[in-house]
């Protein structure tokens, strides 16, 4: 049966960086993100017996099946056919609300709604937990696009067992990302890439010693709608990961100067009184977190930064769900 979902991009706070099993993508940490209601992807999925390859089209062109891209949708439909015990091809169309390329994490959106529309379209009745860990294998960060809010995602030593779940519905903080594109240039390192360097990071295993305690107070801070103590793990989160990068052999560097300019325009503006924190994905763009009473004052002053080509804003976004419009 044809069948459509729609689900979320996310921000982590504390992030996934580096996998215990890159094969199936169990990360070697905890972390815990907030669904992007503003950032989505939309994808259709439907097995045709008359099908002799699959298809798969995102964003309105046919890519070819030995194009990368592809090439890991199709590693997630067979997955999904295992799974199922079927061996139909099925024709899958993507696209995102939000301009791709502008360094909000399209693969988290992307695999969380492949995911759930090819399980749904191949019959499988599949649980919340159980789409999360499917969705894992696909892209580590989408697991946290399956359950609502505000998710972790925690690693184990099965990859079975290393499921995402939520920690807060979405109403529970009226929190804004508030995203400064500086750059809207594809990334020159991918994560995939990113997640086997962080091993060559000789900061790896200190990074690791410090995350259980940071990541509590990332979850106590969200429980306790604390901004100050959320912004302040978050911020040091952020430079952690990005330390990480470019302590990789051979180093990963994300930055830009406009990042820089943001970063510290952000400091000078919470110096001056207005509650607002910073955290950084695996590129150059900024993603400016505060409470929904700051989100006005926020975006107008990040809109005056010369180096910000544009502002994204989000709110806390919901669980991966059924479309009712199909892309085809
Ligand atoms: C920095 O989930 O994009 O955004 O599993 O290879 O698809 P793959 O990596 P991905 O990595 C996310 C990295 C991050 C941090 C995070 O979202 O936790």
């Amino acid at each position: 049966m044809k069948t459509t979902a729609v689900s979320c991009s996310n921000i982590a706070f504390i992030k996934y960086w580096g996998n215990r099993d890159n094969l199936r993508r169990v990360p070697l940490n905890d972390s815990l993100s907030m669904n992007l209601d503003h950032a989505t992807t939309t994808t259709t999925v439907a097995f045709d017996a008359k099908l002799e390859n699959d298809r798969v089209i995102i964003g309105g062109a046919e890519l070819e099946n030995a194009a990368p891209a592809a090439a890991r949708v199709i590693a997630q439909l067979d997955r999904v056919r295992a799974l199922a015990k079927i061996e139909t091809k099925a024709r899958v169309a993507s696209k995102n609300n939000f301009p791709t390329g502008a360094g909000i994490a399209s693969s988290a959106s992307g695999f969380a709604a492949l995911t759930f529309a090819a399980a749904r379209a191949a019959g499988l009745e599949l649980s919340e937990l159980e789409l999360s860990v499917l969705a894992r294998q696909g892209s580590g960060s989408a697991a946290r696009s399956i359950p609502p809010g505000f998710v972790e995602l925690l690693t184990s030593w099965e990859s079975n067992r290393s499921h995402a779940r939520s920690v807060a519905p979405p109403e529970h903080w009226d929190l804004r990302d508030v995203i400064a594109i500086v750059s809207a240039a594809e990334k020159m390192v991918g994560s995939t890439e990113g997640h086997h360097a962080a091993q060559t990071s000789p900061f790896l295993p200190e990074r690791l010693n410090a995350l259980p305690p940071r990541f509590h107070r990332v979850r106590r801070a969200i429980l306790a709608k604390d901004l100050p103590a959320l912004g302040s793990a978050i911020e040091e989160e952020a430079i952690e990961l990005h330390s990480i990068a470019m302590t990789s052999r051979p180093p990963i560097f994300y930055w830009a100067p406009g990042m820089v300019r943001v970063i510290q325009a952000a400091l000078k503006w919470r110096a001056e009184g207005l509650a607002v924190y910073f955290t950084l994905d695996a590129g150059p763009n900024v993603h400016l977190i505060c409470e929904a009473k700051d989100v006005e004052q926020v975006e107008k002053l990040t809109r005056t930064i010369s180096d910000v080509k544009d502002v994204l804003v989000n709110a806390p976004g919901g669980a991966a769900k059924l479309g009712t419009t199909h892309l085809f």
